[in-house]
Order: structure tokens, then sequence, then C-alpha cells
């Protein structure tokens, strides 16, 4: 089957990466292929928690909270990544801005 190269960079860390098939989520590939936690809340574009900001690659985005992520930081390249579907490789950051909010849950891929 098919997939997509998603490359995770982090400021101060070697990046990572992982896969998405065609029709996945952004945040389904992550929370399958990285061993390290990601930000994971409602999983439906609604607490903000899983905000990654797409350096470069194609990608679709469904209807997401503008609370989280406005037009303008969208056209940055700001989005949810449980709302994101890759279409081809990725470059990507994590922008979550807090995780201190009693939404917020941490999950490895292992529920
Ligand atoms: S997990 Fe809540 S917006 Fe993505």
């Amino acid at each position: 089957m098919p997939h997509y190269t998603i490359t995770l960079h982090h400021p101060d860390q070697p990046c990572e990466q992982f896969r998405v098939a065609p029709g996945q989520s952004l945040l389904a590939g992550a929370e399958a292929g990285l061993t390290r936690p990601v930000p994971v809340g409602c999983r439906c574009g609604g607490c903000g928690l899983c905000r990654v900001r797409i350096l470069q690659g194609p990608y679709q985005r469904q209807c997401m909270s503008r609370r989280h992520v406005s037009l303008e930081q969208a056209e940055q390249g700001y989005a949810l990544a449980c709302r994101v579907l890759p279409e081809g490789d990725l470059d990507i950051e994590l922008a979550t801005p807090c995780l201190d909010t009693p939404a917020a849950r941490l999950c490895n891929g292992h529920g």
C-alpha cells in the first residue's frame, strides 16, 4: 500500500519520521508511527491540542475551529493534525499552544 513520509522537525533535537497512508489523518499517522507522545485531545478539530505547522508538502485540510487556527495562521501553514489529510510527503513541526488544559492527554499510539 502506498504511503507518505512525514518528517517532524524539532527545534533542538533530531527530526523524526513516520508514515501516513492515503486517507489517514496526520494525527493518526503520528500516533501510530512515533515512539514519543504527541498532544491529543478531541480528535475532531475542536480543542487545538494537535496543532502543527506544515512547512512544506501537499495536503488537504478539513474543517477545523478558527479559534485555534485563524485564516492568517492557516495561510502560514498552521493546521490541526487531526483534520489534515496528507497528499504527499510533508515536513512539519509541532505548534501546540498549551498542554496544560483538562482536555489534554498524551498518547503514545497505544491508546
Ligand atoms: S485533537 Fe483536538 S483539535 Fe485535533
